[in-house]
């Protein structure tokens, strides 16, 4: 855990560098379309698991004026990048938590809107198991969770780089990714996949059952 927590300390010095080079300013777009299709309103209590540099977290800020946005990571190094993009922003609906996924220190309910983007296939084996029992559990009934990650590339040479990113997860990696719609099923209901108009990205959505 604490390797993985350092890279991602010196991963945040490049992260959105690298970020808007992969997703040619695609991002930007995408986020915003993650954040309509979250169905967040603007007295929402909203928490952006594994938030990174918080480019989610700071775009949901605009859509809940009333509510609040919580960005969490388990890197510092990632939420000091995230706050210093906040900072010129003067939001003040918008927080930043350094925490666990599998452990999250909300208390149960808590929550309209849970998002994560680009992060659920870092979440595996009991990791994976308590972020996805605490999600649930951290939002309200109704409340909804929506995560984003690509689709799987077409292009042969990306392609190679998507598959070896699943292996780097370990031999489980190919599995979450057969198995995530039948896994997010388990757990939520009105699940739905979509591919986003890029086609490069996909969006499953569900919603915690009354
Ligand atoms: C690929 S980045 C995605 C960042 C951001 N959500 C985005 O869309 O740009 C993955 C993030 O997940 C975080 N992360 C990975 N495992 C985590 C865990 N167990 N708990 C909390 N954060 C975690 C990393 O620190 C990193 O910031």
């Amino acid at each position: 855990m604490r390797i993985r927590q350092r890279y991602y300390d010196v991963f945040s010095y490049f992260y959105d560098w690298v970020i808007k080079l992969h997703s040619q300013d695609k991002s930007l777009w995408l986020r915003h379309y993650l954040s309509r299709k979250s169905g967040v309103k603007s007295t929402d209590k909203v928490l952006d698991l594994c938030t990174g540099t918080g480019a989610l977290a700071i775009i949901l800020s605009q859509y809940t004026p009333q509510g609040m946005v919580i960005g969490l990571d388990f890197s510092l190094g990632m939420l000091k990048k995230a706050r210093e993009k906040a900072k010129t922003l003067k939001r003040k609906n918008l927080y930043w938590v350094v925490a666990d996924a599998g452990a999250l220190p909300f208390k149960s309910g808590t929550f309209d809107v849970i998002t994560c983007s680009h992060a659920m296939y870092e979440l595996t084996g009991k990791t994976r198991r308590l972020a996805l029992e605490n999600i649930k559990r951290c939002l309200r009934p109704g409340g909804r969770f929506c995560m984003m990650e690509h689709e799987e590339p077409k292009h042969p040479f990306i392609k190679f780089l998507y598959h070896l990113r699943l292996l780097s997860m370990g031999k489980e990696g190919r599995e979450i990714v057969r198995h995530e719609l039948e896994e997010l099923k388990n757990i939520f209901t009105n699940v739905v996949k979509e591919i986003t108009p890029t086609g490069r990205t996909k969006l499953i959505c569900g919603e915690k059952g009354n």
